[in-house]
Formats: structure tokens, sequence, C-alpha cells
């Protein structure tokens, strides 16, 4: 998948001192506003990565989709995804499939195991993982997604609430008439990815379909897609009237972005950013946790894409993250990163 660009544009800049703040709204037990949370990402948003996101000021976490077949659950990548921490949810449990009883029945047991909050997947393409069309696919079917929608709110009494895309396809941008289902069948808050199915990852997320979404109903928006910068959240909320933010792939090796939108979009002004040390503590204690989540093999391996990602926002990354990749076990990667800000600070000094 592409990462990309961090870069602020300059085109986004909005005095976000001058933005009436959004009306707080209550999901479960969480009085929110305008909260900012970190998408739910396969192979990304694990318990290791959304406890860093929570510390480092993410309102709320959405953990990676579990499919609603529970005959899957057994496998070691599903009873990973499912384990739960006080510091890092899931508060929000994502489950993925196409069959409205098989969904319902997910909700329920995860409701009874400690879900906050149910969130139905309908907004990136699942096909692969439930070899049917499910996910994004969906919101071709309004029908099936009113069933689907209804069947899992009458199953739980906990909130639930939906992810989607602006529509099916380019010609067929239904994203509104599926909003305006999720109203109706009780949806607590709406979280848009500004981009239809069919165009994936590619193009610009369009914030004028998220607003349009957003001012036909009356459920809490959440905006997604290339939120990048303080700047550009500014924009996005400013442009949308959306109630909060989802950051999906600018956490990756950033999670402090967090506490940087919140600091510009409270204060009008830039966070401090986290030293050398800071991140050399950060990178350390994010790779400690993946090595005792995954266990050593599969560990190592998680952390080289997280290093990876981590390395691209740091001056002098490229030598880290090549020499990361070379460590094979925790103890070598670990002894890599106690020493990198010590080699960082002389590099400077030396500069
Ligand atoms: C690696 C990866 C995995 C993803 N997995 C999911 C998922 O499990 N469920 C989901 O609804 N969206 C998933 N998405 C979509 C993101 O939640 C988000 O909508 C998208 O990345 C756009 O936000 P961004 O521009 O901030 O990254 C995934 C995206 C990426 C890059």
């Amino acid at each position: 998948m592409k990462t990309i660009s961090q870069t602020p544009l300059p085109d986004y800049k909005v005095n976000p001192l001058s933005l009436a703040p959004p009306p707080s709204f209550k999901l479960g037990q969480h009085t929110l506003q305008c909260p900012i949370l970190l998408a739910p990402m396969v192979g990304v948003s694990d318990l290791p990565f959304r406890e860093v996101c929570i510390q480092q000021g993410a309102t709320l976490t959405v953990a990676e989709m579990l499919p609603a077949d529970t005959a899957m659950w057994k496998t070691e990548k599903n009873r990973l995804r499912m384990k739960r921490s006080s510091a890092g949810g899931p508060e929000i449990v994502q489950i993925a499939g196409f069959d409205p009883q098989m969904m319902a029945e997910a909700a329920r047991i995860n409701a009874d195991m400690g879900a906050e909050v149910i969130d139905i997947n309908m907004g990136c393409p699942a096909k692969k993982v439930l070899k049917k069309a499910a996910g994004s696919a969906l919101m071709r079917d309004p029908d099936l997604v009113q069933q689907i929608l209804s069947a899992v709110v009458n199953a739980v009494d906990i909130p639930v609430t939906l992810k989607m895309r602006t529509g099916w396809c380019r010609a067929e941008k239904n994203g509104m008439e599926i909003a305006r289902i999720a109203e109706d069948c009780g949806i607590r808050m709406l979280s848009v990815h500004g981009r239809t199915r069919e165009c994936r990852f590619l193009g610009d997320a369009e914030y004028d379909t998220i607003a349009e979404i957003k001012h036909s109903i009356s459920i809490p928006v959440i905006a997604n897609g290339d939120i990048t910068s303080p700047e550009k959240a500014a924009w996005v909320l400013y442009h949308t009237g959306a109630d909060g933010l989802m950051i999906g792939r600018a956490a990756q090796g950033r999670p402090w972005i967090f506490r940087e939108i919140r600091q510009y979009l409270q204060h009008g002004e830039h966070a401090v950013l986290p030293t050398a040390l800071d991140i050399s503590h950060l990178m350390q204690d994010h790779i400690r946790a993946l090595h005792a989540f995954y266990g050593e093999s599969c560990g190592a391996l998680f952390a080289r894409k997280h290093i990876d990602w981590y390395s691209k926002a740091l001056p002098g990354g490229d030598d880290l993250k090549t020499r990361f990749m070379m460590e094979e076990n925790m103890a070598s990667q670990q002894a890599l990163l106690e020493n990198w800000h010590t080699e960082y600070l002389t590099k400077l000094a030396v500069a």
C-alpha cells in the first residue's frame, strides 16, 4: 500500500481558532467532542499500535477488522485481533461480513466480551479475507445494507457505528443514500473515507461529498482520508463540518500526529515535536510490545514494518532503516534502537 505524503499543502490554511467547535456527542460511555480516531487498518492497528496511538493523543481507536464468521476466529491472526488491554481497547471492534445474522451474532459475542462499540466495515474491500463481496462492496446493495445494519443494531445494547466510502463507484456515488439508511437503522456515528470503492486509494479524498453527507443526516459524521497534518485537519473540519476526524496512514511512523492535531485545533499553535530521545524511547517501547504480542519471529517482522515507517519521518532515517532491516531478533533490534538517538545527536552536532 502506498504511503501518502505528509507535507502540509499551503492551500489548506484555515485559522483553527475561527472554527466553531463541533457539538459534543455520546458514544456509549464516552462523551466526545471533535474526536480524533485511529482508523482500522489490517496489519497495522493491532493492540501494540493502538496503545501507542492512545498514549500519543488518539481519542479512540478502531481495531483491525474481524470477520463475522466465528469459524474463522480460531486462526492465530484473528485470535490476536481479539486481544484487548485497558490501554488499547479495542474500544471499537470492527466486524466485516455479508450475512445479516452472522454479523448480528458476531456483534453479540463481541459485546459480551467487552466491546464498547461495534463498527461495521463498509469502508474497505474485504473480499480477499471473506472470499465474497463484503466491506465497501456492500454499498452496491442498499437493501442488504439495511438488513445488516438493522440486524446488528437490534442484536446489541452497545452503540453500533458504520464506516463507509462515498459510494460504490464514481458513477454511482450513493454514499448519501447509505448514510440515510444508516441513520434510519439507528447507527450512532458514521465515518466516511472520502473515496469510492472503485477509487481505492487513488486521487484526492473528496471532502465535498463528505460535507454533503454530513449535512444530509443528523448523526455524528467523522471525516477520513488523506489527513496528514494539523493544517489539513483544520481545513477538513472547516470544509466538511464533520464532528471529528479519523487518521490512518499518516499515523504510521508518526503516531504523535494525534497530539499535533489536537494542539493545533485547540490552541491554534503547533505542538512541541518529540525529541530524538523521545522517539528513540517510543520506538523501543513499541518494538518491545510487538515482540511480546507476536512472539520472537513475527514480532521482528512487524517491528521492521514500523521502523520503516518511523524512519521516514526522521532525519538520517534511511541509515536507521537499512541497519534495522538486518537485525533479526529482539535483542539486536532493541540494542540498535537504544544507541540510535546518541548516534543521531552526535551526527547533528557534527553537521
Ligand atoms: C493497510 C490498511 C489497512 C486497512 N484496513 C482497514 C480495515 O480493516 N477496515 C476498514 O474499514 N478500513 C481499512 N482501511 C482503510 C482505512 O481505515 C482508512 O479509511 C483509509 O486508509 C483512508 O484514511 P487515511 O488516508 O487516513 O489512511 C485500511 C487502510 C490501510 C492503508
